[in-house]
């Protein structure tokens, strides 16, 4: 009999590959960490960290210019970090890594409470992060200012560590 004419055998591989994709799944765990500072590790952000299941480390910095505390919540498909609190010139960040199909994407809802600002921005994405043939440079610490309007009219800007100047982005609200 061959064994690749068998239904069985067909639903058995189906699902191993199954199980496989939940396995890949599950190791995009996230964990969150609140910095009172940017973080000075030796993370170079330079051209490294672009593997299938790489860990990446997203830190916002709100330095919005009328000094107010930022409201942001993100989520990915599998993780909600849920609602949370920066004050003015403080960061937050979290860690995770890139699932094996590197479909993994970040998207967080930024509010202010007394400007009622309300805007959506992809703070992680494959495309933009984690593409060496990219426009912009791989990242493993991908650190983002919020509101930094001194050096661009655009309100999202990931920093560079070498001090070189930032790649700034509009919102992503649709
Ligand atoms: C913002 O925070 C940094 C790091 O804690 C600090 O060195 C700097 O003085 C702060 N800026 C202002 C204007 O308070």
């Amino acid at each position: 009999m061959a064994l690749s004419n068998d239904p069985h055998c067909i639903l058995m591989f189906m699902i191993s590959l199954f199980t496989l994709v939940l396995f890949a799944s599950a190791l995009d765990i996230v964990s969150i960490n609140d910095v009172a500072e940017a973080p000075t590790s030796a993370g170079s952000g330079g051209h490294d960290g672009f593997l299938p299941l790489a860990g990446k480390h997203v830190v916002i910095h709100n330095v919005v210019e009328n000094g107010e505390t930022v409201n942001v919540h993100c989520k990915s498909s599998e993780d909600d970090l849920g609602l949370i609190h920066i004050p003015w010139n403080h960061t937050w960040g979290f860690r995770f890594h890139v699932n094996f199909w590197k479909t993994t994407r970040f998207r967080c809802h930024f509010t202010w409470g007394y400007g009622g600002g309300s805007h959506y921005f992809d703070i992680f994405k494959v495309s933009r992060d984690d593409t060496p043939s990219g426009s912009t440079p791989v990242c493993k610490e991908c650190i983002w200012e919020v509101g930094s309007y001194s050096t661009s009219l655009k309100p999202m800007c990931r920093i560079n560590r070498d001090g070189s100047l930032p790649y700034c982005f509009d919102w992503d609200d649709k």
